[in-house]
């Protein structure tokens, strides 16, 4: 929670890919981190936010409230033409789902992609389980539909254009198939007869008519762009060549042959970190990596809000590398591996790592480690905390205000050391200092700096106290606003 806060002054509507893989519930608390949400520190959080009702809640419960405010935070750092991809399974899919459709509305809903995470059978219940979901929710989805990008064909979808009279052919504008010509239903000014190259005439099969209008073939035929089969008496077939496929549209099964399955995953992390590293539940970059194909272009920035064993900057560093991308990730973790698995992760699929002919060379990219802060912006009495940085606060205030990053300046700057910044004629100024109270008084307006240039069309002020009336404010158009009471809290 912390860390999104932090996020939001920076990255608000600005991540194009979420993808998230939270605890899914099951209540197996012998991971290494607690699958149960009973974990002390989200206990302490449940309990300090939601108060005594939280000690009485069930599994499902407990899930919800520490789901929703983090679900909340993120659906506002996704820019308009961003998605969130949330994996889960079946112990709390039901939730996840009506959880993302409270938080981003029923009409943003995409999909439930159920990804097949085994490929031998699971005995152990009433019917093995084989799958998990990857639901999807878009910020825009009427259109996502256009912003999405198609699957690129691997070697094995595409082997299908074989050019028939030349199967060796590599040259992907000489290798094509032939795709049938014909669409279900009657459309009568798609029912004409055909005089194939031979004399045979073509007539629809029952039930079916051309996929096309005369005029249309016409075209074609004369483009050289219909196939008769070998001996020419075939019913005709459109010549689609591969050079001109730029992938497949999405669908909802993703088998483990294209997106990998959780052996792989585990396999995976083992090559990079060892097989003694204690991470159980990594997912694979290959399942990843289909999402950033669908939903990322080379600029995206992608957030992973649980990020366990660092897939996620995995995946987005392999994508770079593929297509020369420029994308970025943000990865928070909650656990002490941040250091130690996370980030270690990471530093090794950048470095390269494994050793003589297993070594995989790296992939590149840099990224930096913080820690949430020590300091709460506030104290449990709702006042700013004075031990917090005072540019960390008129950071969060312009924030809050509404005043664009870029135009905040420093406290040493020429006006006053409580002007923060101006935006659209307004000018922002808090006036604070540790353990003192501040007063909005004609001396402090008599202090203010502002030249012909820099002179603002109103003034927002934060002080402890105020001592001008409102009639003068009014005509002045000056804004009081008083601290604490008056800081919006996230
Ligand atoms: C299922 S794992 C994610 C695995 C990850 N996708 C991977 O490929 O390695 C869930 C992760 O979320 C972390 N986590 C749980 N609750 C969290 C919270 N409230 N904030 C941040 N991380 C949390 C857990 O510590 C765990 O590492």
């Amino acid at each position: 929670m912390e860390a999104l806060k932090a996020l939001l002054p920076e990255f608000e509507n600005r991540i194009d890919c979420i993808y998230i893989d939270p605890p899914y519930n099951t209540g197996n608390e012998n991971w290494v981190y607690n699958d149960a949400v009973n974990d002390p520190r989200i206990l302490r959080w449940l309990n300090k936010v939601v108060g005594k009702e939280g000690e009485d809640f069930s599994r499902h419960d407990k899930w919800l409230c520490m789901m929703y405010p983090r679900l909340k935070l993120l659906w506002r750092l996704l820019s308009e033409k961003g998605s969130l991809w949330f994996s889960i399974d079946d112990a709390e899919m039901p939730c996840a789902r009506l959880l993302m459709d409270e938080i981003a509305g029923q009409q943003s809903f995409v999909a439930a992609n159920v990804w097949q995470k085994r490929y031998s059978r699971e005995n152990r219940g009433a019917i093995g389980d084989a799958h998990e979901y990857v639901l999807v929710y878009a910020k825009t989805p009427k259109s996502f539909k256009h912003r999405r990008n198609l699957i690129p064909l691997d070697e094995k979808q595409a082997r299908v254009y074989r050019n028939p009279e030349n199967r060796k052919e590599t040259d992907p504008s000489k290798r094509w198939r032939a795709l049938p010509m014909t669409a279900q239903g009657y459309r009568p000014n798609q029912m004409y007869e055909i005089i194939g190259p031979n004399g045979t005439v073509h007539l629809p099969p029952d039930g079916r008519c051309w996929s096309m209008i005369e005029l249309e073939f016409l075209k074609l035929k004369a483009a050289g762009r219909i196939y008769w089969g070998k001996d020419g008496n075939a019913q005709p077939s459109v010549i689609r060549y591969l050079s001109e496929v730029n992938g497949l549209v999405p669908w909802t099964w993703w088998p483990h042959e294209d997106v990998g399955h959780t052996d792989e995953a585990k396999k995976e992390i083992n090559s990079i970190l060892g097989s003694g590293n204690a991470f159980d539940t990594p997912k694979g970059t290959r399942l990843i990596q289909r999402i950033l194909d669908i939903a990322t272009d080379e600029n995206s920035i992608v957030l992973d809000l649980f990020a366990g064993s660092g897939t996620t900057a995995h995946a987005v560093l392999r994508k770079n590398a593929e297509d020369n991308g420029t994308r970025r990730f943000i990865l928070v973790e909650m656990m002490d591996y941040a250091e130690t698995i996370t980030a270690e992760r990471v530093r090794r699929v950048m470095d390269g790592y494994g050793e003589g002919d297993k070594r995989v060379a790296g992939l590149g990219g840099s990224f930096i480690f913080h820690a949430v802060g020590q300091h709460a912006l506030f104290d449990d009495d709702g006042h700013l905390n004075p031990a917090v940085d005072v540019n960390t606060m008129r950071r969060y205030l312009a924030y809050t205000e509404g005043l664009p990053a870029e135009a905040v300046v420093a406290s040493d700057n020429p006006i006053a050391p409580a002007y923060v910044g101006s935006h659209d004629g307004r000018a922002l100024l808090f006036h604070y200092q540790p353990h003192v109270g501040t007063t909005l008084d004609y001396e402090f307006l008599a202090g203010l700096r502002f030249d012909a240039a820099t002179r603002p069309e109103r003034l927002v002020v934060y002080a402890d106290y105020c001592t001008l009336g409102e009639d003068f404010l009014a005509r002045a158009r000056i804004v009081f606003k008083k601290i604490p009471r008056d800081l919006t809290r996230l």
